[in-house]
């Protein structure tokens, strides 16, 4: 089983996450000059990021920003600045304040038409795995797409915007971002695939609540179920994922 922390409530699991996060961040660059970071969407990453961009403490100096280069796992189908975009998020609480240039910042372009958005994307994806200048070099053996992936888990189960019975859960793709439509949410999203979010050297899970605790269940010790619970797709990727519970996420494990 993937190895997993329960922390006391929110701000613990924050506060370990960042020293987490940071640590993979500092070993990627060290290991091959850069570190290239999927962020993770929702409510529950807000406090890691803004401790990541606190001066006040340890994790924003020790970051070699110049080094990083951040994505995104998924983006609902909105400008950058709508309250529910991904990336408005990640601004506000860590982009803003912290020395990272502006063209390592990836996001998905999600003002787009939805197919257009997941297109775009893909080619700069295309451009990481081809080694574009700054960005990947490829060196012998296996290389990760990125080196850090955040995720978060929903209360149905869904990671990125992989939900419950998606089409992207049935067959492996030769791509690795898909404009999905989200019939319960009467929107589109732009997500990344499983084979995308596997093709990763360090997957963190971030789940915090009680809301959640039936579906970490269903994702770490429920009959296996990809299309039910979404979240078990991380379990072909066990050695490289570990999960960061608060303790009223972790309740029923
Ligand atoms: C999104 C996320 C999504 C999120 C889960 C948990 O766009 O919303 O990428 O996968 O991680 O829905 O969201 P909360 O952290 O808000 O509970």
């Amino acid at each position: 089983m993937a190895p997993l922390t329960v922390t006391a409530d929110e701000i613990d699991l924050a506060r370990q996450a960042a020293a987490r996060v940071t640590a993979l961040i500092e070993g990627a660059a060290a290991t091959h000059g850069r570190a290239l970071v999927s962020l993770t969407g929702g409510s529950t990453p807000r406090r890691l990021y803004a401790n990541l961009a606190d001066g006040r403490q340890p994790w924003r100096t020790r970051i070699p920003w110049s080094d990083v280069h951040l994505f995104w796992g998924d983006e609902r189908h909105v400008p950058p600045d709508h309250r529910d975009s991904n990336y408005r998020m990640a601004r506000e609480t860590l982009l803003d304040h912290i020395p990272i240039p502006a063209d390592h910042v990836h996001r998905i372009r999600a003002e787009m038409p939805a197919a257009e958005a997941a297109a775009d994307y893909e080619r700069t994806l295309s451009d990481v795995v081809s080694g574009a200048p700054g960005l990947r070099d490829v060196e012998g053996g296996r290389t990760w797409l990125f080196d850090v992936m955040l995720l978060g888990v929903g209360e149905d189960g869904h990671v990125a915007s992989i939900f419950p019975g998606s089409d992207l859960l049935a067959s492996h793709r030769p791509y690795r971002v898909a404009a999905v439509r989200a019939e319960h949410l009467k929107a589109w999203r732009i997500t990344l695939t499983p084979e995308a979010i596997l093709d990763s050297q360090s997957i963190v899970v971030l789940v915090s609540g009680e809301r959640k605790a039936a579906a970490v269940r269903a994702a770490i010790a429920g009959p296996l179920d990809v299309k039910r619970c979404p979240a078990q797709l991380l379990r072909s990727a066990d050695g490289r994922v570990e999960w960061l519970l608060d303790r009223k996420a972790a309740a029923l494990l």
